[in-house]
């Protein structure tokens, strides 16, 4: 990527942030030292010409192409291309195009309510907004009085396309309360700015503002990020406040050195008692809703709402069962059925990986889950497979039709008994006669698991289907592949 004399096969790309300005002939590039590289009259406009190409990622040949067009010949000395992108990628405007971590996925992130108070941070608050939203959060806002002062609303329903709650009081009472909505929507809620009022009501159970009451109602890990005046911050009142805030479950940061408003701004000098900047409390964040989220891998969900909270607030990577491949033994299993051109019904399809594989095969596969989360995520990783995403419930379905084949990859362990048997009446009802029932359990035992055996799968599943086949297996994950079974059950005819 250095090496000048190879430039033409460099891949580069505009950087969103760039440190240029332009007046009259001159092109001023700041180096990250703020050291100003100046460019002018014909380089210069081929550095803006450049530029404006690069907003899309190219390679440098395309670049040499692209000037040659616009000048209408050959470029005679192609070198200057050369150490236009040099320089351009010295100072930080142009980036070497790397396919980093993809997007795809995060579309049903998780949900944080962001509680803003009478503190003088507030008036970053769509700053912080914009950078939880770029991590991935669904942000709703919610405001005390005071914070008022230093946001609008207008802007922040702007940044988040919701109404932001002001009071404890919806405004008809045809509505639901607005707080405890909110409380129970949050994966998590973060109160940043925290005023020193603010965290008073906290520590004292005081609901009287919508911000307290959110926090306070909800289940959902709380942040409360201080932000207020040394002297204030040092306070033995706020401070008995914050501990009192850490004993009873609350997380608190720890406060950074920020200007104090109050000070003449000739007289403002770093002092301690302010919030972090934005990026921090967004890791801060982060960090809890990880916390919380692996404590709630160790026993499954129960409902959709558990499931959606599950992949609303964990990465793919995190989910022990979620593999980026379809199961090599579930896919030969099918292929027993039909090369191509089966219906096939997939329950519980997560993220979706063996539904495309199985769509790409030419068979026609609904693909359903209870969470329509992971639907949402597996319709965005795959956004051209030809399988149809179906939020539904096995054990309780909505399903009409026939199937010559359903699988059932790690649902059916996670089952109580009389689950287990609605999911099994389901399946005699939609895998038509002489079809197949594939279905992969894990073999050992674990906290919420029911492992099936040779002599155990028949139990819920007879008489409408008979074991024609089981084999050992594993249920690979993103680090460990259990072990497993996989049972092939033969549908009787009616
Ligand atoms: C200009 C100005 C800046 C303020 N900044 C802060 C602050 O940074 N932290 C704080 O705790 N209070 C600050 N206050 C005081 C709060 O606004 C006040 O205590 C208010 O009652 C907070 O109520 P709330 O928690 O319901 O928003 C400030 C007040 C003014 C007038």
């Amino acid at each position: 990527m250095t090496d000048p004399e190879r430039w033409t096969e460099w891949n580069l790309r505009r950087a969103s942030v760039v440190r240029i300005y332009e007046c009259g002939e001159r092109l001023v590039a700041l180096g990250p030292d703020g050291e100003g590289h100046a460019l002018t009259g014909d380089s210069a406009a081929l550095a803006s010409a450049v530029l404006a190409f690069l907003a899309m990622p190219r390679s440098g040949a395309e670049v040499l192409a692209h000037v040659e067009a616009l000048a209408g010949a050959p470029i005679e000395r192609p070198e200057v291309i050369g150490e236009l992108l040099a320089l351009l990628r010295r100072t930080g405007a142009l980036e070497a195009v790397t396919t980093g971590p993809s997007r795809a996925g995060r579309t049903a992130g998780p949900r944080v309510v962001v509680g803003l108070t009478g503190a003088a941070a507030t008036m970053h608050a769509p700053a912080l907004i914009q950078r939880l939203q770029a991590r991935g959060f669904e942000v709703r806002a919610a405001v005390t009085e005071s914070a008022l002062r230093f946001v609008r609303v207008e802007a922040l329903e702007a940044l988040t396309h919701a109404p932001v709650v002001t009071a404890i009081w919806p405004e008809s009472q045809v509505h639901r309360v607005p707080h405890i909505e909110l409380a129970q929507w949050a994966d998590a809620v973060l109160v940043c700015p925290a005023s020193a009022t603010t965290i008073a009501r906290l520590a004292t159970g005081d609901h009287a503002s919508a911000v307290a009451a959110i926090a306070l109602a909800t289940r959902a890990p709380v942040l409360v990020v201080p932000s207020m005046n040394p002297a204030m911050y040092a306070e033995p009142a706020v401070q008995r406040n914050l501990a009192q805030l850490i004993a009873d479950g609350l997380h608190v940061a720890h406060p950074a050195r920020a200007l104090e408003v109050a000070d003449p701004p000739a007289m403002r000098t770093p002092m301690l008692g302010g919030a972090p900047p934005p990026e921090v409390v967004v890791q801060l964040l982060e960090a809890i809703v990880r916390e919380r989220a692996s404590a709630g891998l160790a026993q499954a969900p129960r409902g959709a709402e558990g499931w959606d909270r599950l992949y609303r607030t964990h990465a793919p990577a995190e989910l022990p069962w979620q593999h980026d491949e379809a199961d090599a033994d579930l896919l030969a299993a099918v292929e027993r059925e039909g090369a191509t051109g089966l219906s096939v019904l997939e329950v519980g399809t997560g993220l979706g990986a063996l539904a495309v594989a199985l769509a790409s095969r030419g068979h026609t596969v609904v693909a359903t889950d209870i969470s329509a989360a992971a639907l949402a995520q597996a319709r965005a990783r795959a956004p051209t497979s030809r399988a149809i995403w179906l939020s539904d419930d096995i054990t309780a379905t909505r399903l009409q039709g026939r199937f010559d084949a359903a699988i059932d990859r790690a649902c059916l362990h996670l089952l109580a008994p009389a689950e287990a048997e609605r999911h099994a009446a389901a399946m005699a009802r939609l895998v038509a006669p002489g079809g197949a029932l594939i279905v992969k359990t894990l073999a050992e035992p674990a906290a919420g698991v029911t492992p099936y055996a040779k002599e155990t799968i028949a139990g819920p599943f007879a008489p409408a289907f008979t074991l024609e086949r089981e084999a050992a297996s594993t249920l690979p994950g993103p680090t460990a592949a259990p072990a497993a079974r996989l049972f092939v059950l033969r549908r009787a005819s009616e």
